[in-house]
């Protein structure tokens, strides 16, 4: 990868969590780095008012709907994905044979945009962030059916650096290579919503933003250009997808095997620090947790969970990693967090009987199975709440402090923003799982390191890392 490397120096201010107290107490510990020029993308949560499809008059109950409905849809492709399974082509392209099912497009998708340009001159595209599978592909004119995306479709013959691949070269010594009549490479995508998605193979140059204003540009990328698109869809809002696991032609392999993403409160429309950063800038920072890819996901081992000073007497073997999907996957595409049942019910006692005489449950709702409710407002009624945390091998926790923990459900009523994996029971479900979604994530800088297979949690506010 040729890359324009500027060193900058960057100071960062690193905030330890402190022990279950409440307010985030900052330790003040300065560290001076020398980096690499960080390529970042911004990332636009589906309720941020950046995001295309904000709209002003969306209520708390219409939000909180929109998340449960989505998060259930990612939780269908996750399982229904594991136990079919992935078998990529040695070409890392996926095409028919493949017969993968890739997340859902629908537009209900929670996923973050990440806000990257492509192409000389660059075309500004955002394109869901998606750490669950392996390609970049974008919408391209000539185009049948369309996702309608808010962003300019891209034209690969306005740009300079557009080079198609060719198969002769590329397919030569790989099977299930596919080809069209033009020795170009194809590529297919089938999704859980039915959608379609065919193209060509095509190498472009990728631009992002620097954090001092500047851009980068890193040629010769691999990605797909989607010209036939099957879907029902009515009203899109992206471009395509940014697959980030650990696929052959995934671009977190094509940006040297790191990148990092940094959440803050998703509940905060104008929240504007959410980012995304590729490649030798990637922070990796904060304490690591091993990670092993099963079907094209993230899996880690938990060790524990605590709420305040109590740990749960889970039996571990509910999180243990089996080859029908098992175990414990982080995910940056569903909302909320799912729990093996067993550790559900703990966990989910153990806030009950914390909730006795602060706030009334919500009996006999039917708002989203299993879960608990409470008539109250989190950022009112559960000050000073007990921290849970989430033990990680090698030493990682994530700490969910209430905001990560529960969520507004209407004006007046919140609900634990975990829920018990047979929220799903009977169709998919073999093994115990454990999904970490993004409302576990917030306040943390995820990082991956793909070479070394860790990834690092880092409890930050993500405005320090801007400068
Ligand atoms: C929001 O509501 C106002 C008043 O009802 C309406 O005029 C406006 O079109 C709505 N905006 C959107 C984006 O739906
Ligand atoms: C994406 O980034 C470009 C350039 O950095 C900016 O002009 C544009 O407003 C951004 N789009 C969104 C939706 O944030
Ligand atoms: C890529 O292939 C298409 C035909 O599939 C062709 O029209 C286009 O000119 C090619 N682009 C380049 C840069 O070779
Ligand atoms: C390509 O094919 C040749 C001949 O079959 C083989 O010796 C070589 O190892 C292959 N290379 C790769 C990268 O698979
Ligand atoms: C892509 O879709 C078109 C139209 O459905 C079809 O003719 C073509 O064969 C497809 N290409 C691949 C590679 O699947
Ligand atoms: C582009 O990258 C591929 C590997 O992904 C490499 O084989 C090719 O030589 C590169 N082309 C240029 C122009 O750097
Ligand atoms: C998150 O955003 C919501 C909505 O703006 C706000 O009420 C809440 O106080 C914020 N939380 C934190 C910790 O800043």
């Amino acid at each position: 990868m040729n890359m324009v490397i500027v060193s900058a120096v960057l100071v960062y201010f690193l905030f330890f969590p402190t022990y279950p107290t409440f307010l985030p107490t900052a330790c003040g510990t300065a560290t001076t780095t020398t980096r690499a020029r960080r390529l970042v993308a911004k990332l636009i949560h589906r309720d941020s008012v950046l995001h295309p499809r904000y709209n002003p008059n969306d209520t708390i109950t219409c939000r909180a709907e929109r998340a449960i409905r989505s998060s259930k849809v990612r939780l269908t492709y996750l399982l229904q994905h594991n136990l079919r399974g992935t078998t990529y082509s040695n070409s890392g392209i996926p095409n028919d044979r493949d017969a993968i099912w890739d997340p859902v497009v629908a537009d209900e998708g929670l996923m973050f945009l990440a806000n990257f340009s492509i192409g000389k001159p660059p075309v500004v595209q955002l394109a869901a962030m998606d750490t669950g599978s392996s390609l970049l592909w974008i919408q391209c004119i000539p185009c049948t059916g369309y996702l309608h995306p808010s962003t300019p479709i891209f034209d690969p013959s306005k740009s300079l650096t557009y080079a198609n691949m060719s198969c002769k070269i590329f397919c030569k010594n790989l099977t299930r290579c596919q080809c069209d009549q033009f020795d170009h490479v194809t590529f297919r995508k089938r999704y859980v919503d039915r959608t379609n998605i065919n193209g060509t193979m095509a190498t472009e140059q990728l631009v992002f933003d620097t954090y001092d204003e500047g851009k980068v540009a890193v040629p010769n990328i691999t990605f797909g250009c989607a010209h036939v698109i099957q879907t029902g869809l009515k009203r899109g809002s992206w471009a395509g997808i940014m697959g980030l696991a650990t696929g052959f032609r995934s671009l977190a392999r094509q940006f040297g095997n790191r990148f990092s993403y940094c959440l803050g409160n998703i509940s905060d429309p104008t929240y504007n620090y959410n980012h995304l950063v590729l490649g030798d800038g990637a922070d990796l920072q904060g304490y690591s947790t091993p990670f092993e890819t099963i079907h094209g996901h993230y899996y880690i081992t938990l060790e524990g969970i605590s709420i305040g000073e109590t740990e749960l007497q889970i039996d571990l073997r509910v999180f243990a990693r089996t080859s029908d999907g098992g175990g414990v996957m982080i995910d940056s595409g569903t909302t909320f967090t799912f729990l093996a049942k067993d550790a559900f019910v703990l966990l989910a006692n153990e806030v009950t009987n914390l909730m006795d005489g602060i706030v009334n449950r919500v009996k006999g709702n039917n708002i989203h199975p299993g879960e608990l409710c409470y008539n109250g407002v989190v950022t009112r009624d559960l000050v000073g709440f007990p921290v849970v945390s989430f033990h990680f091998a090698g030493g990682a926790d994530l700490v969910l402090d209430p905001a990560s923990l529960f969520y507004q459900r209407t004006m007046d009523t919140f609900c634990m923003a975990i829920g018990p994996d047979s929220i799903l029971s009977g169709n998919y479900i073999v093994s115990p799982f454990t999904i970490i979604g993004v409302i576990s994530q917030q306040n943390y800088n995820v990082a991956y390191d793909l070479e070394q297979k860790l990834i690092y949690f880092q409890r930050i506010d993500c405005e320090l890392m801007t400068d």
